[in-house]
């Protein structure tokens, strides 16, 4: 039971973080405003359920693991532990990887078929740039914490 949710905690990591490389990597190359037009609405769907599937099963899947380690409980107190500081500093980042996931979303969804204002813009790079960031952090933790348990 361990080794599934760990593998599936494992593959939905490698979907949610490749899908947010691959994404920053389109909004890097894909400078063309047409080219955007065409691509966005098609792909942005389906990337958003690909992406809110991910994230879920990541979250889960951490949860039931946290708890099988006995990990939960001394999450709040802190116990000084190696594993413990880790995965308080990683489930911070996820929170606020949460949020701005959600905030991302939430843009998408009413601009989908319209143009964006200026703002809407910034909003939306400026969130997906930071969940790549932060994303690459939560990994750093992640690594940390089986190193550590
Ligand atoms: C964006 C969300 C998350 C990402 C990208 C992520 C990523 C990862 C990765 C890649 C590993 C494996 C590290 C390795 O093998 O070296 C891992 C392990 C782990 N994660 Fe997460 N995780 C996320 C959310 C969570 C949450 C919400 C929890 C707990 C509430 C959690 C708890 C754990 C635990 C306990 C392990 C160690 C499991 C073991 O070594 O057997 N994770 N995580």
């Amino acid at each position: 039971m361990e080794q599934i949710t760990l593998h599936l905690h494992l593959f939905a990591a490698i979907a949610w973080i490749g899908g947010s490389i691959f994404m920053a990597m389109i909004g890097i190359f894909l400078r063309d405003k047409k080219a955007q037009q065409a691509v966005y609405p098609k792909i942005g769907p389906i990337f958003g359920y690909y992406q809110l599937v991910s994230l879920v099963i990541l979250l889960i899947t951490g949860t039931i693991m946290a708890q099988s380690f006995s990990l939960l409980a001394p999450l709040f107190n802190g116990d000084g532990s190696e594993v413990i500081n880790a995965l308080q500093k990683k489930l911070i980042l996820v929170a606020i990887v949460v949020v701005l996931t959600i905030i991302h979303f939430i843009i998408a969804i009413i601009t989908n078929d319209k143009e964006r204002t200026k703002v809407q813009h910034l909003i939306s790079r400026a969130s997906s740039l930071l969940i790549l960031l932060l994303n690459l952090w939560i990994l750093h933790y992640a690594i940390v914490i089986r190193e550590a348990l």
